[in-house]
């Protein structure tokens, strides 16, 4: 492969350990899944260890049962002075009749961190090249923006709250 790899694609079983009391697998797991596959998306392409700092827009469409397929696509879709932001879908397959639905959805933001300090450090720049990619460049902007001003206001509250 040329340069970086853009792309990361996990792919395994959902098994009996990853399911809650109604049968589907926990929320917290897929969020895991989410996590070590951005984890290796990010190290891979700035060649840094990194941490996770934000997870933006996640929505839990359907469920995942015991034994589906689950295939997690991490996809880099903007990159910022320390930050790689992926577009991560969750695709669950029943093998049976080889069906395929997506299970969830999200964008992770990670950051790469220098050693020894652990202070945010550049990253490789990656350019939209596509339609697609500009597409979801711009969104991954926007999804930035509000995960920031979200930011913003739990760090109000706090101050609020703990004046009081
Ligand atoms: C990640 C961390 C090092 C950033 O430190 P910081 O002093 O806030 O650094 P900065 O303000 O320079 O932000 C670093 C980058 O994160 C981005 N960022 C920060 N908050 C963000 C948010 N809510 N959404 C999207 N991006 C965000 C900034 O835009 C910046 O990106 P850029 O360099 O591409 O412009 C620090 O917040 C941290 O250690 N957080 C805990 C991480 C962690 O424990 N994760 C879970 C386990 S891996």
């Amino acid at each position: 492969m040329a340069g970086q790899p853009h792309e990361v694609t996990f792919r395994f079983l959902a098994e009996p350990t990853d399911v809650n009391f109604g049968g589907k697998v926990h929320g917290g797991m897929v969020m895991k899944w989410i996590d070590q596959a951005g984890y290796a998306a990010a190290v891979s392409w700035s060649g840094r260890y990194c941490v996770t700092v934000a997870v933006g827009g996640i929505q839990f469409v359907q469920p995942i049962l015991i034994g589906d397929l689950v295939t997690v696509r991490c996809k880099l879709i903007r990159t910022g002075s320390s930050s790689m932001h992926f577009a991560v879908d969750v695709i669950a397959c029943d093998l049976k009749v080889r069906q395929e639905r997506l299970a969830t959805s999200c964008v992770i933001v990670f950051v790469a961190l220098d050693s020894p300090d652990g202070r945010p450090t550049p990253v490789p720049p990656w350019q939209p090249e596509t339609e697609e990619d500009r597409r979801l460049s711009d969104y991954a902007e926007r999804m930035s923006g509000l995960s920031k001003a979200m930011e913003q206001q739990v760090a109000d509250f706090q101050a609020g709250s703990h004046a009081r």
